[in-house]
């Protein structure tokens, strides 16, 4: 939840580069004498592809950022960093924000937007005139203002089908957005899917924000029935769209749509080999790299 009433607290980070074989051991570390988490990012604006559902893949050179609380003693930890990477010149740049700087951070970056009709409001800010349908979206710790182009390709398509008397199914929902806009272009079901339980916790409150009163189910993958939808949307990577491809599949009605979209341009054509079987009129939307993949089901 995005409240100005939280406690503010603040952290620490250490950024520094490191090589992808040194990447394992420096996390293992920083996570033993307190980080509360590590993330990395490319070091050297090196492009990597998914294979493989298994494959773990690293960039060569990586920018390694851990997350200290705010006693944490920078000095000391630092100086054992240099001694275990045996590097006495490591540069290590460090910072220390409050949370209420990432809630600004979070709440500057999403400003009101319309898709076709539908527009879409921080739950923060009210629309000077009456703007209709319009829905109200706290993302908290969840993916999904519409700002990421993935998302808005799916409500730039939700907002042009006639959706009325409709069945659809978010599955990765995230904050809620793709079946709370939906539900109010029209839809007469919708049913919300995250593995994330803070997802789902923050698609019931984003449904509570928008007065959802009609059937709206929110659950974790496992305790979908076996129902069919009119509309299957699924925001995910292409990679995880590809394993869950039979779920997806099981679950679009004969002669229903099954939309996908987390696709880059070079991804499409094992979308294709993936969905293909069993979906025809295939149609694509690209916006920059990203690609809103749809079709309907084979009756
Ligand atoms: C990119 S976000 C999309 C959120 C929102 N639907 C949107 O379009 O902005 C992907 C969501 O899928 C969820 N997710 C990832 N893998 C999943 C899986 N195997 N089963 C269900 N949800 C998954 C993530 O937790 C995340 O909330």
């Amino acid at each position: 939840m995005l409240t100005a009433e939280k406690p503010q607290k603040s952290w620490h980070t250490l950024v520094f580069n490191t090589s992808k074989n040194l990447t394992d051991l420096i996390s293992d570390f920083l996570l033993n004498i307190g980080a509360v988490s590590i993330s990395l990012e490319d070091a050297k604006s090196q492009a990597l592809f998914e294979m493989t559902p298994n494959q773990q893949l690293l960039w060569d050179q990586v920018q390694l950022t851990a997350y200290f609380e705010e006693a944490a003693n920078l000095n000391e930890i630092c100086q054992k960093l240099k001694e275990v990477m045996d590097n006495p010149q490591l540069v290590i740049k460090t910072n220390t924000f409050c949370d209420e700087d990432w809630l600004a951070k979070v709440k500057s970056l999403f400003k009101p937007k319309n898709y076709g009709k539908l527009w879409v409001y921080p739950s923060w800010e009210k629309p000077e005139a009456e703007k209709n349908p319009v829905i109200y979206i706290d993302p908290g710790q969840a993916f999904g203002t519409g700002s990421h182009q993935t998302t808005s390709l799916c409500l730039d398509w939700l907002a042009k089908q006639s959706l009325e008397k409709k069945s659809l199914l978010d599955f990765g929902c995230g904050s809620g957005i793709l079946g709370i806009a939906a539900l109010k272009l029209g839809c007469k079901t919708t049913n919300f899917v995250d593995n994330d339980p803070l997802a789902l916790t923050i698609t019931q409150e984003n449904c509570q924000r928008n007065e959802i009163q009609i059937p709206a189910s929110i659950m974790q993958p496992n305790e979908l029935p076996q129902t069919t939808y009119d509309i299957v949307i699924a925001n995910i990577l292409a990679q995880t769209l590809i394993t869950l491809s039979q779920q997806l599949t099981d679950h679009v009605k004969p002669g229903g749509t099954l939309v996908l979209s987390g696709i880059l341009t070079e991804q499409v054509e094992a979308i294709d080999q993936t969905f293909l079987d069993h979906f025809s009129a295939r149609n694509i939307i690209q916006n920059d790299e990203w690609v809103l993949w749809s079709a309907t089901k084979s009756k």
